[in-house]
């Protein structure tokens, strides 16, 4: 299966990126094959909205790390987000990645993908991550994607404290489920 596992933390290191690592550690074990693209590091400039792409029928007028991303996007089965909660929705450079997916909404809604949610957040309080999974959810019912799986670890401080718990093992090993 082809993999597009794209991440929303500027933290290398940190948790998300973790939880990723896992993710990924798991599916690589299964043979999968992944493309990662990591959204807070690329060149990926905002929609400015001109509607030059007509929603899908021309190519955007942006020439950035996207266009590279929407070859992998296009001939992927799942597509893997993974972020950190950041006032109570997802960073904004994944969500500008998510936004240039407007250039090829229609390809994507005909492609009916697979999607997987991975969420790290500091509150240990359920209603953080509620607001995500039902932005997200959205986002996948628009997409024609499949929700695949959703893991939300919630209350994590650090990554030396995230290894102890049980959210590591569950990237993994839905990684390595598929
Ligand atoms: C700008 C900003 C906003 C945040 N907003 C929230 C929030 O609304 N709820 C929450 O539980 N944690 C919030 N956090 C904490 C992060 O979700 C948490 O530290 C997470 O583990 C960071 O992931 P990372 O290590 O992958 O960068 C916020 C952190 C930052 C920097």
């Amino acid at each position: 299966m082809k993999i597009t596992v794209i991440t929303g933390s500027p933290r290398k290191n940190g948790t998300s990126n973790y939880m990723a690592d896992e993710f990924i550690r798991g599916a690589e074990e299964n043979g999968h094959n992944i493309y990662r693209f990591d959204s807070a590091k690329a060149d990926v400039k905002n929609c400015i909205s001109c509607n030059a792409c007509q929603m899908g029928t021309r190519p955007c007028i942006h020439k950035d790390d996207f266009v590279e991303l929407r070859e992998h996007l296009l001939n992927s089965d799942l597509v893997v987000f993974v972020t950190p909660i950041y006032y109570f929705g997802m960073t904004s450079s994944i969500k500008k990645v998510i936004d240039r997916f407007y250039s090829i909404d229609p390809q994507l809604k005909a492609k009916q993908n697979k999607a997987i949610l991975i969420s790290v957040q500091h509150s240990p309080v359920d209603q953080v991550k509620e607001a995500l999974n039902t932005h997200i959810q959205s986002i996948f019912n628009w997409l024609n994607m499949e929700n695949a799986g959703i893991i939300n670890a919630i209350g994590i401080e650090s990554v030396e404290q995230l290894k102890q718990t049980p959210y590591p093992k569950q990237a993994y090993e839905l990684g390595k489920s598929l």
